[in-house]
């Protein structure tokens, strides 16, 4: 399925711009600036620069669609910690309330870092608004077997005790090494019933 070509469809700054087309299922990458959003989606399509990625942070700005072939919609958002939560909250808790072929939201963390203040404010965000989200773990290859299950571990029993609408399987993936990458593509296919 990720075989299919995908394509840039556009960017947008608010819900006026977003491309129309609500019939195909939707999923969104959100996290913090840096995190690997950009690449992984890169990784995900099997493609090397389909979408810009930096090593500065904050280098994605607006909202960017994508898909692959007409079945299935990817959005890379602006990171959070970089543009003022409020900015970043305006543009895109307004996509994400009211984007209806949204079918799940991927939460991105680096293990290595672990749960941030900023991610703890989205995700009750994401609560308070009953949409459903997953964690994927990203940058694996930066952290030892044993480092990297430690650290998944943690995430997890965080996850536990204070996220609500949380998809309870935690992904881990590497856009460098590929790891994990056919794992969150068959998560995709399940959650985007493709
Ligand atoms: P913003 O657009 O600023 O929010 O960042 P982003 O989350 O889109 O991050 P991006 O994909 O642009 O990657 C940020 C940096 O992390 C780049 O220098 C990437 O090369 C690096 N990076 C991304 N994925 C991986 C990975 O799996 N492993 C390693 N080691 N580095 C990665
Ligand atoms: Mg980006």
């Amino acid at each position: 399925f990720f075989l299919l070509p995908a394509v840039f469809v556009k960017s947008a700054t608010n819900l006026s711009t977003i491309p129309e087309n609500t019939s195909i299922p939707e999923v969104a990458f959100i996290g913090r600036s840096n995190i690997g959003k950009s690449s992984l989606i890169n990784g995900l399509v099997n493609r090397n620069a389909l979408v810009k990625t930096s090593s500065k942070p904050g280098h994605t700005q607006m909202m960017n669609f994508f898909k692959i072939g007409d079945r299935l919609s990817l959005v890379d958002m602006p990171g959070y910690g970089w543009k003022s939560r409020d900015e970043w909250g305006g543009m895109i808790l307004d996509y994400l309330q009211h984007r209806k072929n949204l079918r799940r939201i991927y939460i991105l963390i680096d293990p290595s870092h672990g749960i941030k203040d900023s991610d703890s404010q989205i995700m009750k965000l994401l609560d308070e608004s009953g949409l459903s989200y997953q964690v994927v773990l990203t940058k694996t290859d930066k952290l030892s077997k044993t480092k990297y299950s430690i650290a998944k571990s943690e995430v997890e029993a965080q996850l536990v005790k204070d996220a609500i609408c949380c998809y309870p399987l935690v992904l881990g993936v590497s856009s460098r090494t590929k790891d994990g990458l056919d794992e969150l593509r068959a998560a995709i296919i399940k959650a985007g019933q493709l």
